[in-house]
């Protein structure tokens, strides 16, 4: 009988989860909660009043169908304890439990990890309330970034180039409570090439996916205010499998020893958001899921059985002797987001061109899009990514534009800057 697997979220990210584990060859049977237009679109089950964040209606699901393995797309459940709730009922689940996702979920806590562990990272303080905040900006040297210390979906950073700037975040955190009741992190600024390395945990050890690189701000050329990602890439020029390997060992195996010795053993993706500075590979963030929009071009390059790894990796040492297979091919991944993102989100706009994008050659995976009266609409901020493949970055890059242009809706916004600097490092 096919195995059953129910995907928990709906954005790119799932739907490309959806995609590979599609592709295994042990042709499981696929649902997803609450999944979106184009999973369902792809004849995939969605159980759209089964939210993503909703604990029990996760764990009565699983248990109604008869799951075999939950595959767990975004933070909030695992933070929330998803995993544990789906274990009570012995129902297996790919993802480290509420402890282990804390890593995510509390970045004083991650720091305070790295520093007992030795994992390179930026320096740091707590800025528990306003007068410490300000009183701390006066000595920091410039610039600094202040992180709110809340899953914000990656929106809740802000780089100060100067302590006037720092001050007006510190009212943005303290007085206006723009990302709720939080503290705050004041963190060094590290300068860099950015590099996401993902890797597949098993509570034993941490192998590397394949490297991407993903582009945060809204606008071209890194401007505007960060997103929770509009493109992203891979591989990442600079980084063979023999290097990822090295950063795996000096970045995330300590992680995943340090957690195993503390009876909360790590398993699933554990992800290092990493500077490469001139002193070496510094973390900027642990997060304890696939990336979004890391995945929609790192899963489309995967030519080993997706399912296979994730139900080993829930077993302690499970993925011993397992070996990841990845096409050579690039992957460039383009994010269609509706107006005002990232502040706001606009819904309701009709989309066209999907299928023309399709046709072009290029894989479009949903997220914010919803279907109203037949026709497809903006659900969302970000809409849409569209994924081209190709021998060369440059061809990859190519497909990909050449797919996104052919799809329209009121308001759409892109950079034109995605995969330029892996085609500049390599050539197109
Ligand atoms: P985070 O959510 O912590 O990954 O931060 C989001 C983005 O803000 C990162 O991808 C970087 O582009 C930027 N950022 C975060 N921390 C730093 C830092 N210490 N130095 C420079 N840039 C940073
Ligand atoms: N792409 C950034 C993230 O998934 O957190």
């Amino acid at each position: 009988m096919a195995k059953r697997v129910l995907v928990i979220g709906g954005g790119g990210r799932e739907h490309a989860l959806v995609r590979a584990l599609r592709r295994s060859p042990q042709e499981p049977e696929l649902l997803a909660a609450p999944g979106n237009a184009g999973i369902a679109g792809d004849g995939v089950e969605c159980l759209p009043d089964v939210g993503a964040e909703d604990l029990d209606a996760i764990v009565a699901a699983a248990k109604e169908r008869a799951v075999d393995l939950v595959v767990v797309g975004p933070e909030a459940p695992l933070v929330a304890g998803v995993v544990d709730a789906l274990a009570a009922e012995g129902i297996a689940a790919f993802g480290p439990t509420r402890a282990a996702a804390r890593i995510e979920g509390s970045k004083a806590y991650a720091k305070e990890l790295m520093r007992r562990v030795g994992v390179p990272t930026a320096s740091h303080t707590l800025l528990r309330d306003r007068e410490t905040a300000l009183a701390q900006l006066a000595c920091a040297s410039y610039p600094v970034v202040l992180k709110a210390d809340v899953l914000a979906a990656g929106k809740g950073v802000i780089i100060c180039p100067d302590e006037a700037s720092a001050r007006e975040a510190v009212e943005a955190y303290f007085t206006e409570r723009r990302f709720g009741e939080t503290e705050v992190v004041l963190e060094e600024y590290l300068e860099g090439e950015e590099l996401s390395l993902l890797a597949l945990c098993d509570g034993e050890r941490a192998i590397p996916m394949a490297p991407a690189q993903d582009y945060k701000r809204i606008f071209d050329g890194d401007e505007g205010p960060n997103t929770g990602g509009m493109g992203s890439y891979s591989p990442v020029p600079g980084i063979d499998a023999e290097r990822a390997r090295e950063l795996a060992e000096q970045i995330h195996r300590p992680i995943v020893d340090a957690l195993r010795r503390e009876g909360t053993p790590y398993h699933g993706i554990l992800y290092a958001g990493l500077m490469l500075t001139a002193q070496g590979p510094k973390v900027l963030e642990f997060n304890c899921r696939f990336g979004d929009p890391e995945t929609q071009a790192v899963l489309p390059r995967l030519r080993s059985d997706l399912l296979d790894l994730l139900e080993r990796a829930t077993r302690p040492g499970g993925l011993a002797g397992a070996e990841l297979d990845w096409s050579a091919d690039w992957a460039v991944t383009v994010v269609l987001a509706s107006r005002g993102y990232p502040a706001s989100s606009s819904k309701g706009d009709v989309i066209r061109g999907v299928g023309a994008a399709e046709a072009a050659g290029a894989e479009v995976l949903h997220a914010g899009t919803a279907r109203r009266d037949g026709e497809l609409v903006t659900a969302g901020g970000r809409v849409l990514n569209v994924t081209g493949m190709g021998p060369t970055p440059g061809a990859a890059r190519e497909r990909a534009y050449a797919a996104a242009d052919l799809i329209e809706f009121d308001g759409r916004q892109l950079r034109r800057d995605i995969a330029a600097r892996a085609v500049e490092k390599v050539g197109a």
